[in-house]
């Protein structure tokens, strides 16, 4: 019988990938430890269905937390036995280009059986994460990702922690398997793929015991492919502190319902104030239905005195934009997508019909251009501040997310929002947005609703 490539990945990873050698060299290489990409299944659906097949880091989804000191040098061997090329991308991390993980742009896609070496600082406390970075409309839907946490040289005055993965998976309930059509016209065209079934860490009913009167920090994380997650609290009260892993300098009090749109994360510091015996709850707002995406069951009162308001974390490098009137404006005008007004746009340097592009499966333009080209948005010179504006002219959401750096909002007032990494535009609403171009390289700017992006919506900025 004759082993192929794909049968001998499953075979060695039976065996634990032993016979692997990019494993080999791993004891002359102490800071280096794997992360493995691979096909697993996982019981995702509820008992008595079927498990799931999935990929995932270390067969996981999400893949292990990578936990570290800010400032720490973080280095994984990615080992992918996928039947797909892949990279990692360290979302929000302030990182050298060429550890960026996009493929096409800042690597090549590693082929399966491959391996690559990421290396980088991670000089930013706060919540990251990693994912896939090709075909990522399919292999983040299958599984490929997992949380960064970056932690602060002082532990902040908590009681404990949850790092909470959000995700939806489009599941065929016949079969509880994935539906294979990540490529399907209609998400891409819409509002993206969409799951019907929604977990949290993987679990559809998570749930983590709490005690009254004590500090929870919840990491919240977005890594589902389109959903713009609508959450609220119960039972619990308390404060923003962190956006896409920078603090903000004073601690926002949370009233209400918050968005949470893909690639986003918010650090929520929440008291628990639900009684013993009852439970406290992250919730979703779906069609005006109220449900919990985790839950926190009261199991016991706090020892610990109540705190009040928290100090605010402490900051990053910060870039405190003031003034904007030097910067060099730039202006992105998405266009395209279901009833939007798109007539033509260029397609492979070949100016196209709206049918024409349907055709190819592509829908939306950015400056009349779709999807990736040898040139980039805009090339800024190191340290120049720009002012990018973005103007939503489709009939969706969407969440653009820029590599690299992080960015404020320009607000009407003269204002400046927080620092964030990936902001939700508007149909119809113009965003404007401000950064220093400080990190050199070619930086990826897309829509973080993975349909869209596979179908135009990505562009890249050029830091000298
Ligand atoms: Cu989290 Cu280019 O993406
Ligand atoms: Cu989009």
């Amino acid at each position: 019988m004759i082993l192929t490539r794909r049968k001998l990945l499953q075979g060695s990873a039976a065996l634990g990938a032993a016979a692997l050698s990019p494993r080999v060299g791993l004891a002359q290489n102490a800071g280096f430890t794997s992360i493995t990409a691979r096909p697993a299944s996982m019981q995702l659906a509820p008992d008595g269905y079927a498990q799931t097949d999935v990929w995932g880091y270390e067969g996981m989804t999400p893949g292990p937390t990578i936990r570290v000191a800010k400032g720490a040098r973080v280095q994984r061997q990615f080992i992918n036995e996928l039947p797909q090329g892949s990279s990692i991308h360290w979302h929000g991390i302030r990182i050298d280009n060429a550890m960026d993980g996009v493929s096409g742009l800042t690597q090549d896609a590693v082929v399966p059986g491959q391996t690559f070496d990421y290396d980088f600082v991670a000089p930013d406390a706060g919540t990251y994460w990693f994912h896939a970075h090709n075909k990522s409309v399919e292999q983040v839907a299958r599984g490929l990702y997992g949380a960064l946490i970056v932690e602060e040289d002082e532990a902040p005055d908590i009681d404990q922690e949850e790092v909470l993965l959000l995700d939806d998976w489009l599941i065929n309930p016949e079969t509880a398997q994935l539906d294979p059509d990540f490529e399907a016209q209609h998400d891409r065209s819409h509002g993206g793929r969409n799951g019907n079934f929604i977990t949290t860490n993987g679990d559809y009913q998570f749930s983590s015991d709490v005690k009254q009167g004590d500090r929870l920090r919840l990491r919240l994380i977005n890594a589902a492919n389109a959903r713009i997650f609508v959450l609220s609290l119960t039972g619990l009260e308390g404060w923003v502190m962190a956006y896409d892993g920078m603090p903000l300098e004073k601690p926002e009090k949370i009233d209400g319902e918050f968005p949470l749109a893909p690639g986003q994360r918010v650090d929520l510091f929440v008291d628990v104030t639900a009684q013993e015996g009852e439970a406290a709850y992250l919730l979703r707002t779906i069609d005006e239905r109220l449900l919990p995406q985790a839950a926190f069951p009261v199991t016991a009162r706090s020892s610990s005195a109540t705190r009040g308001a928290p100090q605010p974390l402490a900051p990053n490098h910060g870039e405190h934009i003031t003034d904007v009137s030097d910067a060099t404006p730039v202006t992105l005008r998405m266009e395209g997508g279901a009833m939007g007004q798109l007539n033509t746009a260029v397609l492979d340097g070949e100016e196209m019909t709206f049918r024409q592009l349907a055709e190819a499966n592509q829908f939306w333009s950015f400056n009349g251009v779709v999807g990736m080209t040898e040139t980039p948005l805009a090339s800024f010179s190191r340290g120049e501040l720009v002012r990018l504006k973005i103007e939503n002219e489709t009939r969706f959401p969407h969440a653009m997310h820029l590599h690299g750096m992080h960015f404020r909002e320009v607000l009407e007032d003269g204002q400046f929002g927080p620092m964030r990494d990936t902001i939700l535009t508007y149909a119809g609403r113009p965003t404007e947005i401000a950064f220093r171009s400080d990190n050199p390289g070619k930086w990826l700017f897309h829509c973080h609703m993975l349909s869209h992006a596979a179908a135009g919506m990505r562009t890249w900025i050029d830091v000298a």
